[in-house]
């Protein structure tokens, strides 16, 4: 197995909860770096951006508002197989059906604030960590 870098995002449902160092210790339980993390608030223009893929769904509008709602925390995690290894970490999408033990199954709310954004894939990874971070951010 490859190391890899994934992009990570803790929401503001999570962040107004004070539940950044609770996620963050499954992460790093499940053997994940965090290699660069900052907390930021988005503008709904970026955040509209950020999510263009889901442009035309229904969610789309609300999705935008809530995560330029509150601050997040922006991060790459580093790790064997990280993509996989961290939507395993987060659970599913909706709560609801989030296996015992994931960050979702324990602090998500719904499925729009569903406490934990991670990348699908490696170009979407890579995608995400250059919006957000320069590469003098990610110092391994
Ligand atoms: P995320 O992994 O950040 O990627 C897209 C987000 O859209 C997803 O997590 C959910 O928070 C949100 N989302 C997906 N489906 C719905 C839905 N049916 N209603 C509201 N939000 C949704």
């Amino acid at each position: 197995m490859a190391i890899q870098r994934t992009f990570s995002i803790i929401k503001p449902d999570a962040t107004r909860r004070n539940l950044t160092g609770a996620i963050n210790a499954k992460f790093e339980a499940a053997g994940l770096r965090i290699v660069a993390q900052k907390r930021i608030k988005l503008t709904r223009e970026q955040a509209g951006t950020f999510y263009a893929v889901h442009k035309e769904r229904p969610f789309y509008d609300e999705l935008c508002d809530f995560m330029a709602s509150a601050p997040i925390v922006v991060q790459v995690l580093e790790g064997e197989d990280a993509i996989a290894r961290n939507r395993e970490v987060m659970g599913a999408t909706n709560p609801a059906e989030a296996e015992e033990g994931t960050i979702r199954k324990e602090f998500a709310l719904s499925i729009g604030e569903n406490s934990v954004h991670g990348s699908d894939g490696e170009d979407t990874a890579r995608e995400e960590i250059a919006y957000f971070f320069s590469g003098l951010e990610l110092v391994g």
